[in-house]
């Protein structure tokens, strides 16, 4: 492989301790002048056409479906317009309706998804301006798509999915802040949340430090057959990342719910052997997901919490916590991600797992 491992045992883990620098990538050249919006140099479309999108559609496979999950949860929340997120492999030959003020994005870290692929030209041929959120530079959706973004997070050879998800969830964010901005969103709002926003690389570095407690708590825990993901809000696309991450490098079997829903089913899962993962950083929900936690105890399940610094309750309820900086909610799916990465990362390590390729999976599967 031309890229250098370095001093890591794996891309994987090169790829994780890489994200600060790919988020400044990502984010560099996309703040506008008056540090008040977002800049897209790519999309191909007037303020004018954008003002007339009164539906987005987003669509992806694998971790990008998750990260496009993100984008509807900040589109949704910080521009008002509604999103709609599909499986390219279901929209594909779904016939859902859509009018002329359908945007559609394809998000895409290879570019080559087939199903993405397939997806990203049913759209176009049913005439809606088609837009790629993608990683690799010149690939096939990146060339067919009418306009988009580039997430320049450099080369990702681990198959698990990890900067690129950070970035697709940090450009999503700069594109709500631009729609955004284009509707309701004030000067002094969008200056704001530019302030926040620059936040993010320095954020991603100190949640890094949390690596020699997550392998700790690797260790304990990697000999488990199951384990649940649980997180509401903008934590709950988080908490299905975390569980396929594992899934994806160790082969344990993972759910990711929203921690409320889990008591309509997966709770029944719960046993001694069994974890949960609690992906629950401050927030206006933080009460709900704590008895929603509690229910769980309730029933002798251990519980992992990934929670903010400084949060000494939670140290009294969990079995273990990993902390993270504590951000505004729109930016906790980035911060998050990182304990739920390394996480995955070690228990497949400690079972003897090949993490950068691991068995039955492709990095960009170009078949469909
Ligand atoms: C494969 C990879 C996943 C990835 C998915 C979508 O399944 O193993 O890590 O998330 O494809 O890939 P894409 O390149 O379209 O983001």
């Amino acid at each position: 492989n031309q890229v250098e491992l370095k001093d890591y045992d794996h891309y994987m883990l090169k790829e994780i301790f890489e994200q600060p620098e790919s988020l400044r990538n990502t984010m560099r050249g996309r703040l506008s002048e008056d540090m008040a919006t977002a800049v897209f140099g790519g999309l191909n479309l007037t303020p004018q056409d954008l003002l007339k999108v009164k539906r987005i559609v987003f669509t992806a496979c694998g971790t990008s479906w998750h990260s496009a999950m993100v984008g509807e949860y900040l589109i949704e929340e910080i521009a008002q317009i509604p999103v709609e997120v599909e499986y390219a492999s279901e929209l594909r030959y779904r016939n859902p309706p859509m009018d002329e003020s359908t945007l559609i994005f394809a998000i895409t870290q290879s570019g080559e998804t087939a199903d993405t692929l397939a997806a990203l030209r049913e759209m176009k041929r049913k005439g809606h301006p088609t837009m790629a959120i993608c990683n690799v530079v010149g690939s096939s959706i990146a060339q067919e798509a009418d306009g988009g973004i580039y997430l320049h997070a450099g080369p990702e050879i681990g198959v698990a999915s990890t900067k690129a998800y950070s970035s697709q969830c940090l450009a999503l964010t700069l594109l709500a802040l631009y729609l955004g901005r284009l509707r309701h969103l004030s000067y002094n709002k969008g200056r704001a949340m530019i302030e926040r926003i620059k936040e993010v690389p320095d954020l991603v570095e100190k949640a890094l430090e949390s690596n020699t407690k997550c392998r700790e708590v690797a260790e304990k825990y990697k000999d488990c057959n199951n384990f649940l993901y649980l997180g509401r809000h903008y934590n709950f696309p988080t908490a299905l990342e975390g569980a396929l991450k594992l899934k994806e490098i160790s082969y344990i079997h993972a759910e990711g719910y929203p921690a409320a829903e889990m008591k309509h089913g997966p709770i029944a899962l719960v046993d001694e052997q069994t974890p949960s993962v609690f992906v629950m950083p401050h927030g206006f929900i933080y009460e709900k997901v704590m008895s929603n936690l509690e229910e769980i105890k309730a029933r002798g399940g251990p519980v992992i919490a990934i929670a903010a610094e400084g949060d000494e309750r939670i140290a009294e309820v969990a079995d273990d916590v990993i902390y993270i900086p504590q951000t505004v909610e729109y930016l906790q799916p980035i911060v998050s991600a990182i304990p739920l990465q390394l996480l995955s990362y070690h228990i497949a390590v400690l079972r003897g797992c090949d993490v950068d390729k691991p068995r039955n999976l492709a990095k960009s599967v170009t078949v469909e």
